[in-house]
């Protein structure tokens, strides 16, 4: 199981005073230097976080994978394509939302997101489709094209006793139907210190994106310690 560290909300304390401090470009060296297998950002529409300038410089200086979030908005696919990321995460997005709050309707939205699935595949980019784990949604992405999924745990975080146990099973069912389709198989959204162990449990899992838990548990311990801390847990030091 691989880790991803999300780094967007290191950018959103730079932006909310307008500092050039904390430097994006140090955060995820730290996360590297950790042991973070790659480093996620998302550039927003309203770019409330991450900077196109932090794309590129980070570009330039992460010496694991870029993963970039985006929505199949034309200036943000614009600067995908000239940057190419090691891979893009699309993901749905609305202005008013704290964070992204539902899966991608690759179903619903399969003529809009094709032409720009196929235009990061030809540059090489490994795309994935964040989605709810619904079968309806699972199909489509296999059929666009996309090598990966990342499945929207956000759900399960967000519920309580058996209602988390039905969202446990509708990823368990979802990741697995995933593989039998061929793809690859990610998973983020709302996972912290102490939601972790099922998740870990689905054998089909490929890499966890996972940032607001690490970047609050950096505040107190710092974000080297914070990244080792998710990495013990994944079993990974
Ligand atoms: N994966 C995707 C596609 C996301 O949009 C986000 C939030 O930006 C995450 C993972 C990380 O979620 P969290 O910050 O809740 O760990």
């Amino acid at each position: 199981m691989r880790l991803g560290v999300n780094i967007d909300h290191i950018a959103s304390l730079r932006q909310a005073r307008g500092t050039p401090y904390p430097d994006l470009v140090e955060a995820a060296a730290i996360a590297e230097r950790a042991g973070a297998d790659g480093i996620t950002i998302h550039l927003r529409e309203d770019r409330r976080h991450i900077q196109e300038s932090d794309v590129r410089s980070l570009r330039k200086t992460l010496r694991t994978r870029m993963n970039l979030e985006m929505a199949n908005s034309p200036d943000v696919v614009a600067v995908a394509l000239e940057v190419v990321p090691d891979e893009v995460c699309m993901v749905p997005e609305r202005r008013l939302e704290l964070t992204t709050e539902g899966g991608l309707d690759v179903a619903g939205k399969f003529a809009e997101l094709e032409p720009t699935v196929c235009a990061l595949r030809d540059k090489g980019v490994e795309v994935s489709m964040f989605i709810d784990p619904d079968m309806r949604q699972v199909e489509a992405s296999a059929r666009i094209g996309a090598p990966y999924i990342e499945l929207h745990t956000g759900a399960y975080a967000n519920a309580v006793g058996t209602a988390r146990a039905e969202e446990l099973e509708r990823i368990r069912t979802a990741a697995r139907e995933a593989a039998k389709l061929g793809l690859k198989v990610n998973a983020g959204h709302g996972l912290d210190y102490g939601n972790l162990a099922d998740i870990l449990a689905i054998p089909e899992l490929d890499t966890l994106n996972i940032g607001h838990s690490i970047v609050c548990r950096s505040v107190f311990v710092g974000l080297e310690n914070a990244v080792r801390e998710m990495l013990r847990l994944i079993g990974r030091e």
